[in-house]
């Protein structure tokens, strides 16, 4: 299957990874514009957490759109936006009580970069090994999942210090813990030979890997870098820009590791494919912000918080996290069978509706090959799925949280036909 690209008009810096001329798109369906219709499990990336178009998000947006499309934050005070940080705050630990909102994951991510610069007075940023935290100069000075991201675009923002994560090969042949112990023996040794305390103003790490593979860390990862940051009086940031809004079966997933972060970055979840992301941090350090110092034209943007609070209203009241979670542990178990049976699916991991299934080569190299193979072929035969990982050798199931079991099976069923057919068999 030749893959379509934009016209001469459109940049080719997006690569293209479907043939789908979209037309519409509703609850897990996109249809295309013959009416061809495809099972949506990338959910836009891990947006569309309810669904495409849900009926509700969609009347709150209608609504809000004969009202008002911008009221510029700073010339109009604007009583949605108390509301949409009142409707974020009931969903959060009451430490993490204080917002600053913008469009985009690495607006938000370039914010907390500025705020922790602002608020310590401090330069460096020690980030981990398989992070992604966006394209914007700073966002991707902190990015490390592939180097296709990177290139060409160096020097990035300096002040950045990468340390290990517990996944990556060069720790292969210990087990979990002594990995953990030898990430976190680096992290310190960063602290001791590189940027010290003194000048070290934050790290900053996704708790659950989401373009670097799909990888839930052993919790005494995450709790560690906790402890290392509060012994030296160093902030903690969770990106959690794709792991946020029920993604993981908890509303964030930091909640799986019993660890709170000091900053929190939050956006695509969060209103359901409108353009909306933030910052929440403890309202004394938000209050060291410099008035003035940091902001933007258009966020909030009045249909976004319109959008994001219904969707957040939705989380609750039709139970989707909950859902995420059954149905997340339904999809691992069942892709678990497909493993035992499968020598080339080499694991199967993550939380609630944010699962990877990494693939190997029958020489035992990543199984890039065979991942893109299986991703087209369940694209053809209506399955819409990507990949992700250094060498996008892991398949990731990113379903909307109001996926049923039916919809899995049907899914699983051309998943595995699909395997079998790339793997020749
Ligand atoms: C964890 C994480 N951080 C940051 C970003 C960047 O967000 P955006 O693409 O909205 O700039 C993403 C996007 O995929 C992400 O998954």
């Amino acid at each position: 299957m030749s893959l379509k690209s934009y016209s001469d008009s459109v940049s080719k810096v997006w690569p293209l990874f479907t043939n789908i001329d979209v037309d519409y798109g509703e609850g897990i369906f996109l249809y295309d514009r013959k009416g061809k219709k495809y099972i949506d499990f990338t959910s836009g990336i891990g947006v569309t957490n309810t669904g495409h178009c849900h009926p509700r998000v969609v009347n709150a947006i209608k609504k809000q759109s004969e009202k008002l499309l911008h009221g510029q934050t700073t010339i109009l005070y604007n009583s949605m936006i108390d509301e949409l940080a009142s409707s974020i705050k009931k969903i959060l630990p009451d430490e993490l009580n204080c917002m600053f909102f913008s469009n985009s994951g690495s607006e938000a991510v370039e914010s907390a970069i500025k705020l922790v610069r602002h608020a310590t007075g401090k330069p460096n940023i020690i980030c981990f090994q398989g992070g992604y935290h966006g394209r914007s100069i700073g966002a991707l000075s902190l990015t490390t999942a592939k180097s296709v991201y990177r290139s060409g675009y160096q020097p990035l923002m300096s002040g950045v210090f990468v340390s290990p994560h517990p996944y990556f090969k060069q720790h292969s042949n210990e087990n979990s813990e002594q990995r953990v112990k030898h990430c976190l023996d680096e992290l310190e040794h960063i602290l001791n030979t590189q940027t010290s305390p003194e000048e070290t103003a934050a790290m900053i790490i996704e708790p659950i890997l989401g373009e670097g593979g799909y990888v839930v860390p052993p919790k005494s990862f995450i709790q560690g870098i906790r402890n290392i940051c509060d012994k030296y009086n160093i902030l903690l940031i969770f990106d959690e820009i794709q792991t946020g809004f029920g993604r993981t079966g908890k509303y964030f997933a930091f909640e799986h590791f019993k660890v709170k972060p000091d900053i929190l970055v939050i956006a695509k979840g969060i209103a359901s494919g409108l353009p909306l992301s933030g910052i929440v941090a403890n309202k004394k350090l938000m209050d060291k912000w410099v008035t003035g110092s940091h902001g933007g034209t258009y966020a909030p943007n009045p249909l976004s918080i319109a959008a994001a609070v219904e969707t957040i209203k939705v989380l609750e009241e039709e139970k989707l996290v909950h859902n995420s979670e059954d149905i997340g542990n339904y999809l691992l178990d069942k892709l678990q069978n497909i493993k035992n049976k499968h020598p080339n699916v080499i694991d199967v991991r993550g939380k609630g509706l944010m699962i990877g299934c990494e693939l190997i080569e029958e020489d035992g190299q990543s199984g890039t090959y065979i991942a893109e193979k299986v991703r087209k072929n369940c694209l053809s035969k209506g399955l819409i799925l990507l990949t992700c990982g250094p060498y996008n050798q892991v398949i990731r199931w990113i379903p909307p949280l109001t996926t049923k079991k039916s919809d899995i099976d049907r899914s699983l069923k051309i998943f595995e036909i699909a395997l079998k057919q790339s793997l020749g068999r």
